[in-house]
């Protein structure tokens, strides 16, 4: 569960009225936008109905009968708990007819907010599919019953394995953190780039981020995800919403959501991962509760960018890419949203600083002979160079933030 106090609030009524999400004939998208159906609503009209009127039959989502996933989590047994989020418990099950392990999240919680969230969770990952976000395998709405069904990630949530570091876990090394981020960045580039019309997710954050057997990431929970800006519009107006530590100074204050509060969020992440340091920490002393307060200083002096580094990762990082990684969380985190990153950037630069050859704490003798190989063929070396000059360019800048 998010250790963040989140400001979310629940009445959709007092939401702005969107902007027109419409393109090309697609009302899917402002439909999405719009869903703001209140509970007396809903007990008329199934959910079921709702969801396969909205997505035109695209949805590949199955919709389970309650008793199913009572059996498959042997009656939401107490043992079978994984977690508990502002949505509801989350429980793991399993389906025997598929011999497949799940995870079942059901809603705790009545009114509007709640069963938006839940349309749009199921209506956004019916139709969006990446390897870097979660897969949605189907949904219960079966009278006051809400409850979704995902793809069960064995090693749970970035947060779990950062910031919720029980004594016999070991803590993630320095590749690992920057694949995550890397993977966690190609999840954002494809809401951002790809999908179409765009989508906002709003709610970029450690526990958002799951990691499957390998520690491949995959980004969950769309309940609060925007579809858009549409068309020559820059930004979206609406409620503010999302998680306090992780949101955009310029979202927080005015509302209006761009694809550039999703990469503020991003390097307020990107820096938890740097760090091993909560967005907000009531236990540490006051000056260093909010992680982006206390960076922001450090940003400024490069002979202080190793007092960022996790302890826990006991100096095995390589020096450059520790100040490459900054340099890219300092960007993200710029006050000017227009000066910060594309996500399309930022994967580019991580993907480099994700190669294990790059960090001589763990390169083998044969990723050393194989990315020579690769670099005498010059595509690496290209990628290396183009990497670098971006990186280069960004850490000139630190100097503005
Ligand atoms: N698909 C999944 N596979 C395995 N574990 C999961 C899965 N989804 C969620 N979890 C576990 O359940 C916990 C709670 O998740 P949930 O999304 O409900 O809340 P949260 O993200 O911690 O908080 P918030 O409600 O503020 O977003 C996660 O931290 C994770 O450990
Ligand atoms: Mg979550």
């Amino acid at each position: 569960m998010g250790f963040c106090c989140c400001f979310k609030s629940y009445n959709v009524r007092d939401e702005p009225p969107e902007e027109e999400a419409d393109i090309g004939g697609n009302k899917l998208a402002s439909q999405i936008n719009n869903v703001s159906i209140e509970s007396d609503t809903l007990k008329l009209r199934s959910v079921a109905e709702v969801i396969l009127r909205m997505g035109k039959g695209n949805n590949s989502a199955r919709v389970f009968a309650f008793d199913e996933l009572s059996t498959a989590t042997k009656n939401f047994k107490v043992e079978c708990l994984l977690g508990e989020g502002g949505f509801g418990k989350v429980y793991k099950g399993y389906l025997v007819d598929k011999d497949q392990d799940i995870a079942v999240k059901q809603l705790q919680r009545n009114g509007s907010q709640g069963n938006r969230e839940f349309l749009v969770e199921v209506l956004m990952l019916s139709l969006l599919h990446h390897p870097n976000l979660v897969n949605l395998i189907g949904y219960c709405a079966d009278g006051d019953q809400r409850i979704l069904v995902y793809e069960y990630m064995p090693l749970g949530s970035l947060e779990d394995h950062l910031l919720h570091l029980s004594p016999c876990m070991k803590p993630l090394d320095w590749t690992t953190r920057m694949r995550i981020a890397e993977g966690a960045a190609k999840g954002l580039e494809y809401l951002h780039d790809t999908a179409n019309p765009p989508v906002i997710y709003r709610d970029l954050k450690a526990s958002n981020i799951l990691l499957d057997k390998d520690y491949n990431p995959k980004l969950s929970d769309f309940g609060l995800a925007k579809v858009g800006p549409i068309g020559d519009k820059s930004h979206v107006s609406t409620r503010v919403m999302g998680t306090y530590g992780y949101c955009a100074p310029e979202y927080a204050l005015t509302g209006q959501l761009t694809k550039m509060s999703d990469v503020y969020s991003f390097g307020v992440v990107l820096l938890e991962i740097i760090t091993g340091r909560r967005a907000i920490d009531a236990l540490r002393p006051s000056n260093e509760q909010n992680l982006v307060h206390w960076a922001k200083p450090l940003f400024k002096d490069k002979k202080r960018f190793v007092e960022m580094a996790d302890p826990l990762l006991k100096g095995k990082y390589p020096i450059k890419g520790l100040y490459q990684a900054i340099a890219i969380a300092a960007m993200c985190l710029q006050e000017q949203a227009s000066s910060r990153p594309l996500a399309s950037d930022i994967v580019t630069a991580l993907e480099y600083l994700a190669i294990p050859s790059n960090n001589p704490f763990q390169v083998s003798k044969r990723e050393k002979h194989a990315a020579k190989e690769i670099g005498e063929g010059g595509k690496l070396q290209s990628q290396d160079e183009r990497t670098r000059n971006t990186l280069r360019c960004k850490e000139d800048n630190i100097e503005r933030v």
